[in-house]
């Protein structure tokens, strides 16, 4: 599973550039799946067949980022976020380009309290503006870059928001080979600026019953805001967040199970951010949705950590509905 997650984190995948990272996953699952397709929004759809309701799950493949905008006569390069960056976590960080180019951002003078991207910049090495262009142009896409550490029980990377999601999907998969019912595991793109990929694949997928699987925040580090989730305590089931209430039906199933099957979980309320269930409820004329959550700490920084045990009980879980009987819903 460790490898698994390295491949998946060290992969390049800015919002609408997740293309490494879907075509990584395709050859993961192929074989454990009647379909594959790709939609033009560039959702990777494996669909394992069957008679009974139709689920999607959901992880998306694409990471927060940035967007070159500017290359100055010194060769400094000005950009713009792609998703939520935390500005404080970006000081010192290191972009790397989809040509491999890598840079260090730096700062302008001024107080901290005053920071904004508009002060910021990237470092790449270059001493003009034309040698800077023979590398990095206005209007490519960069992430930041950092390698896979393994802590032992937990784990620290970039991009854990959402390739740990993209990871729990691709082993319940390959455990829900006996599922009665019609799956669909959707690893779904440009997430992170507004939920799109996952708008588009459920209009063509047309679900009964919904389920996102992505990271969510903690409670558990000094001083943390309030928060009921902490790294160890198992599974996150999703109450509520900005994007979605998740379906009274769907969190009591996903309770009930967790319950029977003796799945660690804990119960998630969060108070701003969204998933792809989201938008997978408001499709056409509605979804009973949900979402697993694996919780995280500090997410959309360059350093995300999880918990493996966390991990284990989101892949126990996300098969556990692929398996149980739906009638309800
Ligand atoms: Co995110
Ligand atoms: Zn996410």
């Amino acid at each position: 599973m460790k490898e698994l997650i390295k491949s998946l984190v060290e992969s390049f995948g800015p919002s609408g550039y997740e293309e490494s990272v879907t075509t990584k996953i395709r050859e993961l699952i192929t074989e454990y799946v009647d379909e594959i397709t790709m939609d033009a929004l560039g959702n990777l759809i494996a669909h394992k067949k069957g008679n009974g309701k139709k689920i999607m799950f959901s992880a998306h493949t694409d990471e927060i980022g940035i967007v070159a905008t500017h290359v100055d006569d010194k060769g400094f390069i000005r950009f713009q976020s792609i998703g939520g960056l935390n500005i404080l976590t970006l000081i010192g960080n290191r972009v790397r380009f989809s040509n491999g180019a890598i840079g260090v951002i730096g700062k302008e003078k001024g107080e901290l309290k005053d920071l904004s991207l508009d002060k910021l910049f990237i470092d790449i090495g270059a001493d003009t503006k034309i040698s800077a262009q023979e590398k990095v142009n206005v209007g490519d896409f960069g992430i930041i870059h950092r390698e896979f550490c393994d802590l032992g029980r937990r784990v620290i990377a970039k991009s854990l928001d959402d390739r740990i999601g993209c990871a729990v999907l691709i082993e319940a998969l390959k455990q829900s080979q006996n599922s009665p019912h019609d799956l669909y595991f959707v690893f779904s793109t440009q997430e992170e600026v507004g939920l799109r990929g996952a708008r588009t694949s459920a209009y063509q997928i047309n679900p009964d019953l919904g389920i996102a699987l992505d990271v969510t925040l903690t409670g558990d580090t000094p001083e943390a805001p309030r928060m009921d989730i902490a790294l160890g305590n198992g599974a996150g089931i999703k109450v509520k967040d900005s994007s979605l209430i998740t379906h009274p039906k769907v969190k009591q199933l996903m309770i009930k199970l967790a319950k029977d099957k003796g799945i660690k979980y804990q119960l998630e309320v969060l108070e701003r951010g969204g998933t792809d269930g989201g938008a997978i409820h408001l499709s056409r004329a509605g979804v009973p949705s949900g979402t697993i959550s694996i919780p995280c700490r500090y997410v959309h920084s360059a350093s995300e950590m999880v918990d493996m045990d966390d991990v284990q009980a989101c892949v126990d879980l996300t098969v556990a509905v692929a398996n149980t009987d739906l009638r309800d819903i």
